[in-house]
């Protein structure tokens, strides 16, 4: 499964952390881990409002560029060894600013973490700006207007707690965000049912959903993605972990697929869920049956929706499909 290529759309850089990093950073800062580890050693968290709120704890002990160095190295190089040709992470200067790190340090730092996991692996690597949605349209409105031109920077996104806010409420900051020629994705589907990935598409302009999944419940919206060529960034385990659907097996991963959406595979916090890019293409082999040209086919779907030049884009296909042709 490493020989396998694979790309995550759909990373945020803080819940990516590992727990020995945190528990490092903890110790340098003197910050107590009582509720954010537990005692195996994972994330403590039991629902969506604790999950947020350990997330937030934990990201407030990066304290400088080079903690976040660190974390982007430790992450990019950790899914290259699992195969990863490609890689984005969702970026939220608006967290980074609650642990006291300027943006321009944030950004500096992550950018110089995945240059050096980029030169030491190969893998390609990208950045996507995301405002947080249940800090409210201004502040998502605000982050759009900075779009800052950094060559690391390509998308833009929202994420955070579905249930606050209407999709129309951030109208504005993805219209700032495409005319500063910026991809689109917007979280919608994980939380709330279908009419969020429906109003998400109104909306905001997307080509790409995160999550989407409960598009699931309704089959005139899954006619809509696949006839749009929408792109859903599905994160199975992460689903599982939230309460979504019982075990991988019943994940819609798969009807989706066959229905003729465009799916990719992704670990959205991979420790949170006990996962890895890697462990989420051995899960959709082993749970729902995927062969390896199914588990290509999302990598391959993946870069296409990548938010890269087209030059950039056509060297990674061709690492598919050498992989592909086994050349
Ligand atoms: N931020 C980090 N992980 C998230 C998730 N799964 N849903 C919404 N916002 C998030
Ligand atoms: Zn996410």
């Amino acid at each position: 499964m490493t020989a396998l290529p694979k790309a995550e759309l759909h990373c945020h850089i803080e819940g990516a952390a590992p727990p020995a990093l945190v528990r490092r950073l903890a110790g340098r800062y003197g910050v107590d881990t009582a509720g954010i580890l537990d005692d195996r050693g994972g994330y403590a968290w039991h629902d969506f409002a604790s999950f947020l709120d350990t997330y937030g704890r934990v990201s407030a002990l990066f304290r400088s560029g080079t903690d976040f160095r660190d974390l982007a190295h430790a992450y990019f190089t950790s899914i290259a060894a699992e195969g990863a040709i490609y890689g984005e992470i969702f970026i939220a200067p608006d967290i980074a600013e609650a642990g006291g790190v300027p943006a321009a340090d944030y950004i500096a730092g992550l950018d110089d973490g995945m240059d050096a996991a980029e030169a030491e692996t190969g893998i390609v690597t990208r950045m996507i700006l995301t405002g947080v949605r249940h800090l409210g349209p201004a502040r998502v409105r605000a982050l759009a207007e900075t779009a800052v031109a950094h060559p690391r920077i390509t998308g833009f996104g929202i994420a955070g707690d579905e249930t606050m806010h209407h999709p129309r409420d951030f109208a504005d900051a993805f219209r700032v965000a495409r005319e500063a020629g910026l991809g689109l994705t917007a979280h919608a589907g994980e939380l709330a049912g279908p009419e969020s990935v429906r109003a998400a598409l109104d909306h905001l302009g997307v080509t790409r959903i995160g999550h989407g999944v409960r598009a699931i419940e309704d089959p005139a919206l899954v006619e809509r993605l696949a006839a749009e060529g929408i792109v859903l960034e599905l994160c199975p385990s992460s689903n599982v972990a939230l309460g979504l659907y019982p075990d991988i097996s019943r994940h819609p991963f798969r009807r989706l697929m066959e229905a003729g959406v465009r799916v990719t595979v992704n670990s959205d916090d991979p420790p949170y869920f006990h996962t890895s890019l890697g462990h989420e293409y051995e899960l959709l082999g082993r749970d729902q049956g995927l062969g390896d040209a199914a588990l290509l086919q999302a990598t391959r779907t993946a870069i296409e929706a990548a938010f890269v030049d087209d030059k950039t884009r056509e060297t990674l296909l061709e690492r598919v499909d050498a992989a592909a042709t086994g050349a």
